[in-house]
């Protein structure tokens, strides 16, 4: 049965460039996005992964660890990682993954039969500090990732885990929120006391409360 949202992330030791990690004991009491690579030595997959250590310090900023995986060994990812801080212009300090056996790509349902059946597809899992799964987004081999996009959800999900509030489509931080449809009407001003607006009495929108 493939993972779901909701469902605990299941723990795994493995094999990475930078040494044997447990991957409960790497995450701590951080975030962790976890993203499969199709394989080492490919041009979409070298963009994301220099894509990604660019926003070392967004991703540090939000306390959310970088986990990549990629199906090819250890071996090959050292010489690859080489080419992505050539070419990208950075320094990948994070872990890549070698899921030679692809039991964690299997775990996590990262291997789609019907795209590939050797390759993982390009899975992204955002795993909360209680190891639950709370976002998973799929693309295709051949399409990469907005990485900016994945800041994005990582500050919905960690606003709306510590208010009662959604966020609108195409939110981003600072623009107001929609207040939970859990919140009656009047206990909106004790809960938010920047305010408030009606459009509907389900469609109730508040400034982003932290902000
Ligand atoms: C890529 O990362 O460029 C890629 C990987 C597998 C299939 C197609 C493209």
């Amino acid at each position: 049965m493939s993972l779901r949202l909701g469902d605990t992330a299941p723990n795994f030791t493995a094999q990475t460039s930078l040494g044997v990690i447990d991957f409960y004991d790497y995450a701590g009491d951080s975030w962790v996005v976890l993203f499969s690579h199709p394989a080492d030595y490919t041009p979409v997959c070298t963009t994301e992964l220099g894509a990604t250590a660019a926003l070392k310090e967004e991703f540090v900023k939000r306390n959310v660890k970088v986990l990549a995986l990629s199906v090819d060994g250890l071996v090959k990812h050292e010489g690859w990682i080489q080419d992505i801080n050539e070419t990208q212009g950075v320094e990948i300090d994070f872990p890549l993954i070698a899921d030679e056996n692809k039991e964690i790509s299997n775990a996590y349902g990262m291997i789609h039969p019907n795209a590939s059946d050797t390759l993982t597809v390009r899975s992204l899992f955002i795993i909360s500090p209680d190891k639950k799964v709370k976002l998973m987004i799929t693309y295709p081999a051949s399409t990469g990732r907005n990485f900016q996009e994945v800041l994005r959800v990582i500050d919905s999900l960690q606003l709306t885990a510590k208010y009662s509030v959604a966020t609108p489509a195409d939110w981003k931080e600072g623009e107001d929120v929609v207040v939970a449809n859990s919140i009656k009407t009047e206990d909106i001003d004790a809960k938010f006391p920047k305010g408030y607006r009606i459009v509907k009495p389900y469609l109730r929108f508040t400034p982003q409360p932290d902000k």
